[in-house]
């Protein structure tokens, strides 16, 4: 069987076998000193023989005060052999049970107000936010201060050229979910060099980019970013004064990225820690899925719309369960986006679209059941997975770090 999704692309002059990407997907079970632990590789492993054209690795710390858990990865010196031997795994798994290797891009990230190097909130914030910071005033939090920013651009290049070395294909600034970045770009009413006007509160993100692009020769550069924050104003970007979604500062925004030759734009909106059902609409949310699903569709459709030449991932297809596959299929056909990234589906049923492929249709018993227990694993510092599809290895951890709570 081939239809759209399996149709080829090119971006930044590479062939992307079909339309099928597996998102970045924490799984919090790195070493201590960031580098790829055995669960981490069972994770690559599944992913790798998956058969998607894409592999964005999940988010990956820049700096030891910007990691959202002590077992995030974290790309380093010392770090660097565990992920180039990963890769090389990745690709002679993928090349031999599908035939073709996927294009592997690596999230690097600072996490800013959600850091928690040892385990508890050590927050680096672009600016105090009192919607954020409700209930949570009296915690300290360190202003990242101009001179800081400027020192981060260097991080960035300096593990850009490690994930060069190790053997990524692509890397992803990203900028989206409230961390640092994406924090920076509704610092309206900060001062200084980065606050204030947009060419302020990108700057960051931009000197990144710029700075990585410079650093390295082989791989490229893209990105994952927040179409908007869906937070009220201004505390949060691509909303207006009547807290509508409003996506023009968003296009300034990709004009920018345009211009520094970013093809790729993995899109997401809103926030997993105050409003998770909207970046990954699920049962048992404040809103019912179908709704989120229809917000995910519209920003993305937008912004396709607005930049044709740029190949734009959309986000929060999980929710479709065995219908996904059928649902991006049309989504793509419908010119809304060019290629379909799932995140939950790929910890429960990793295998999904070999068996689309296979059969035509996904396995009902194995899909992804939106119910986000991989999130509360997360959230109670556990390592993430699926505890109800993949429950051999991941129920024993929902028991101890979840219900015995
Ligand atoms: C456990 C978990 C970990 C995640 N880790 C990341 C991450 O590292 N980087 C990121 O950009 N998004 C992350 N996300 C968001 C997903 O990439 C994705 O956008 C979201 O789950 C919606 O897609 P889905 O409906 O297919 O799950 C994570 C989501 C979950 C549930």
């Amino acid at each position: 069987m081939t239809g759209i999704l399996e149709k080829p692309v090119e971006i930044y002059g590479k062939k992307i076998n079909n339309r099928i990407v597996f998102h970045p997907m924490e799984g919090c079970d790195g070493k201590r000193n960031g580098a790829v632990d055995e669960l981490t590789r069972r994770r690559y492993l599944r992913f790798a023989r998956s058969g998607a054209g894409i592999i964005w690795f999940e988010a990956t710390a820049v700096c030891a005060e910007g990691r959202a858990n002590p077992r995030q990865l974290y790309l380093n010196e010392e770090t660097k052999e565990s992920y180039a031997a990963l890769l090389r795994e990745m690709r002679e798994l993928a090349e031999k049970e599908c035939g073709f290797v996927p294009l592997i891009i690596v999230q690097l990230t600072h996490s800013g107000r959600f850091s928690k190097p040892n385990g508890t909130p050590e927050p680096i914030v672009a600016y105090r936010n009192s919607h954020w910071e409700k209930g949570k005033e009296n915690q300290p939090y360190v202003i990242a201060e101009d001179e800081y920013c400027d020192s981060i651009p260097v991080k960035y290049a300096a593990v850009a050229k490690l994930a060069e070395e190790a053997g990524f294909d692509g890397i992803d600034v990203k900028c989206c979910h409230g961390y640092l970045f994406n924090e920076f770009l509704s610092a309206n009413e900060r001062e200084g060099r980065y606050g204030g006007s947009l060419e302020n509160r990108t700057k960051l993100y931009f000197d990144c980019i710029d700075s990585v692009k410079n650093a390295v020769s082989k791989v490229f550069v893209t990105t994952r970013l927040n179409a908007c924050d869906c937070f009220p104003y201004p505390y949060g970007y691509g909303v207006n004064d009547k807290n509508e979604i409003d996506l023009s500062e968003t296009k300034v925004i990709i004009n920018g990225l345009k211009s520094r030759g970013v093809e790729l734009i993995n899109l997401t909106l809103g926030n997993p820690y105050l409003i998770p059902h909207f970046n990954r609409p699920c049962i048992n949310a404040p809103e019912d899925g179908k709704i989120g699903m229809e917000r995910i569709y519209s920003v993305t459709k937008e912004l396709k719309s607005a930049f044709p030449d740029i190949k734009f991932i959309m986000s929060g297809l999980s929710f479709e369960g065995e219908n996904a596959l059928d649902y991006a299929a049309k989504a793509i056909l419908d010119g809304v986006t060019d290629f379909a990234g799932f995140g939950r589906m790929t910890f429960a049923y990793p295998d999904f679209y070999r068996d689309y492929l296979k059969n035509g249709k996904l396995e009902k018993n194995k899909v992804c059941l939106k119910c986000s227990k991989c999130t509360e694993l997360m959230r109670n510092a556990s390592v993430a997975g699926c505890p109800v599809r993949d429950s051999e290895v991941y129920m024993p951890y929902y028991r101890k770090d979840v219900l015995k709570k």
